[in-house]
């Protein structure tokens, strides 16, 4: 199964992939993550995307399409992955459906995890991230067992640099320019399902759970 998950930035992609890949036994890909744990380590490619994200810009193209394909060739996605935070643009999407189609396969589902903007300027600022294993927590709808520690794997747990308010409503303008316009293309190939995700994270896992199983 290949699932792509669709949504503005704090619509609950992250939340939503990491129990659905918990729940099928599929890898969980950010490209988020991939860039974040790169900033971490000081690699290049972290430097590099760090200049574009800490201003709510996306990474461009080129540096992003490599690391996404290289990352789904490896041999834990052979029978299937979610990709959360990918694509982003329509020439990603042109760009994955190509490297699909050339195996003979194509994204099965593309859920559109829908949040209005009023509702997420106020999610972020109560985020909290592993930068080491990717979790996501929130301050009061999902608080880790001990504070700042990541349940997970005990790692300390951070406000991401780009959910300053200012900087959330620059990735919202660049979500609505760049990103929306894949609902359509989605739509067209009759691969998206919307869920509502305003609703409490487990009423939204469930309304996927039941679109993955119908
Ligand atoms: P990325 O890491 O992908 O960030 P994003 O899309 O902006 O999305 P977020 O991770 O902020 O939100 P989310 O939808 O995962 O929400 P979450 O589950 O955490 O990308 C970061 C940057 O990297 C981009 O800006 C760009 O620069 C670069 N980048 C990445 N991929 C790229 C690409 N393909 N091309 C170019 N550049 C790229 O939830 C948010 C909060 O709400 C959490 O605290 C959570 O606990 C809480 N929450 C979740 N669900 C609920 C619920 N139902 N009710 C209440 N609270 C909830
Ligand atoms: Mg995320």
């Amino acid at each position: 199964m290949k699932i792509i998950m669709l949504g503005a930035p704090g619509a609950g992609k992250g939340t939503q992939a990491q129990m659905i890949a918990g729940q099928y036994h599929i890898p969980h890909v950010s490209t988020g993550d991939i860039f974040r744990a790169n900033i971490k380590n000081g690699t290049e490619l972290g430097m590099e995307a760090k200049k574009y994200m800490d201003q709510g810009l996306l990474v461009p193209d080129e540096l992003t399409v490599k690391i996404l394909l290289d990352r789904v060739a490896e041999e834990d996605c052979k029978d299937g992955y979610l990709l959360d935070g990918f694509p982003r643009t329509i020439p990603q999407a042109e760009v994955l459906d190509k490297a699909l189609a050339e195996l003979g396969d194509a994204i099965d589902y593309a859920i559109n995890v829908d949040v209005p903007d009023e509702n997420i300027v106020k999610r972020m600022s109560g985020r909290r991230a592993c930068l080491s294993c990717g979790s996501t927590y929130h301050m009061e709808h999902i608080p880790p067992k001990k504070e700042g520690v990541c349940d997970k794997c005990g790692n300390d747990l951070v406000l991401r640099d780009d959910d300053k308010p200012e900087t959330v409503l620059n990735r919202l303008e660049v979500y609505h320019k760049q990103t929306q316009p894949l609902i359509q293309f989605y739509e067209e190939k009759g691969v998206l399902k919307t869920v509502d995700g305003t609703k409490p994270m487990k009423e939204v896992f469930d309304s996927i759970v039941e679109i993955l199983e119908k």
